[in-house]
């Protein structure tokens, strides 16, 4: 049955049903659009624009399809048109005629976007608290490893020393904006729609302030054409997961490229790796890369909603039930992806000796070299030009700077004494630096009690 029969003559072709149809995807939130019905009943009844008994039979009614659909005795078949057609028309058989008065100074415009906005905000706080869980396994592996060297990179050619700590604390940080853009979304989008009617409010003496705070709104939406057509939220929440599934490839990348045979600077545990059909020795990153590989799908998501609402007109279009399957999408991947790889990185075993091996050749104490060379007072240009001669010497002989012998180094340049050794050990080279935002142990050590506070609340 449709809730507007009324006009028409004749029933709706059956491959028009299949296409206008959105139950299949929005009975995703039948506990919002339940919820979203009993806040309006409720305000109704208060308003006197509904009876005392009528509003307590709706609720009841409500109540008990709510209590059916989570139990699994009722089901939700296919047929209606979408799920607010499935509710009320659920409501009459159940209750008879108080159940058509739900719908009484209501459209399903505003009443879809209160329902996704319901939706949304519990998966916006639901996404926040899995990226804080993940920020908080990165706050683990950094306070382990403050002494963990391994080579910092730029162009993914060795540059300066850095420790594992530090390297985390990198992606500690992106998780933290992510988090703060979650934030972001829900503090502008917690306003209520209810009470827009289907564009131009309605004629009944509706009380939104009163639905915006049964439903935990901040208040309601200040304009109704807007209410009923606004999906910057979705937009912006798309924009925020395409952001934490771009920073969750960068790091995916760097782990596959870290447990490459030639790197070995990590080990991810059998559990989350998979063997090949036909290589017998072979254990591959199939989840790092399957987070990378969902990036493009995120993306999509994001591009698609753009260019779906990019010509419409105000207010409400059906184009803007496209809005839920992409969404509904890009959150449950996002989610999956965060979980995942929160328990790979959890049980992953990171291989100390190999990273400071690695720091240790390669030059990336060069420019600890020249900087020694400054405090005896050299240029820093003839200083770098120095060490460049001491590079090309090492690469020559097949030697790292720290296995020259005093000699070689004075023959390069007569300021170098003793203490170049202490100098440019890595110990020294990640010591010294120190101030905020750096690897050295005292920068980091205060960083690490920033983090700490933060994730308390
Ligand atoms: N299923 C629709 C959507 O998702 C609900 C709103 C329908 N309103 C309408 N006037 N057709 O957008």
């Amino acid at each position: 049955m449709k809730l507007w029969g009324g006009r028409f003559t004749k029933e709706t072709n059956e491959l028009v049903h299949n296409f206008n149809e959105s139950l299949s995807f929005d009975q995703k939130f039948y506990r919002q659009d339940i919820r979203g019905s009993i806040a309006h009943v409720t305000m109704l009844a208060k308003q006197g624009i509904l009876s005392q008994e009528d509003k307590e039979a709706i609720v009841d009614g409500l109540n008990g399809i709510l209590e059916d659909i989570d139990s699994g005795r009722l089901k939700i078949e296919p047929g209606a048109e979408d799920i607010h057609s499935f509710v009320e028309e659920t409501l009459t058989q159940r209750i008879g005629e108080a159940g058509k008065r739900l719908h009484t100074g209501r459209s399903r415009n505003d009443q879809v976007a209160l329902d996704m906005k319901l939706y949304i905000r519990d998966e916006v706080q639901e996404i926040g608290h899995l990226v804080k869980d993940l920020q908080r396994e990165l706050l683990t592996i950094m306070e382990e490893n403050l002494d963990t060297f391994m080579p910092g990179f730029t162009h993914l050619q060795k540059a300066q020393p850095i420790t594992l700590a530090h390297h985390m604390g990198a992606y500690y940080e992106m998780f933290a904006r992510d988090r703060g853009r979650l934030h972001d979304i829900y503090e502008r989008m917690n306003y209520c729609p209810l009470g827009s009617g289907a564009l131009a409010g309605t004629t009944y003496p509706l009380d939104r302030e009163y639905t915006a705070q049964l439903l935990d709104f901040y208040g309601p939406t200040l304009n109704s054409m807007d209410s009923v057509s606004d999906r910057d939220y979705l937009i912006e929440l798309l924009a925020a997961l395409s952001t934490i599934a771009m920073h969750l490839s960068r790091f995916c990348e760097e782990i596959i490229i870290w447990n490459t045979n030639e790197y070995q600077f990590v080990e991810i545990d059998d559990s989350y790796s998979t063997g090949s059909s036909i290589m017998p020795q072979k254990k591959n990153p199939d989840i790092a890369e399957l987070i990378r590989g969902k990036t493009g799908r995120i993306y999509g998501a994001l591009v698609a909603l753009l260019t779906t609402m990019k010509g419409l007109p105000l207010a409400y279009n059906k184009d803007m039930q496209e809005d839920k399957e992409l969404t509904f999408d890009a959150i449950d991947t996002v989610k999956g992806c965060l979980a995942l790889f929160t328990g790979m990185i959890s049980t992953m075993t990171f291989k100390k000796d190999v990273m400071e091996a690695s720091a240790k050749n390669g030059f990336t104490n060069a420019t600890d070299a020249a900087d020694y060379l400054v405090g005896k007072g050299v240029p820093f240009r003839d200083a770098h030009g120095i060490v460049g001669r001491l590079v090309l010497y090492c690469l020559e002989k097949g030697i790292a700077l720290d296995d020259m012998t005093l000699d070689e180094y004075k023959a390069i340049s007569p300021v170098f004494e003793d203490d170049i050794y202490e100098a440019i050990s890595l110990r020294t080279c990640v010591e010294k630096r120190t101030t905020i935002g750096a690897p050295g142990r005292e920068a980091m050590e205060r960083v690490i009690a920033i983090y700490k506070d933060q994730l308390k609340d």
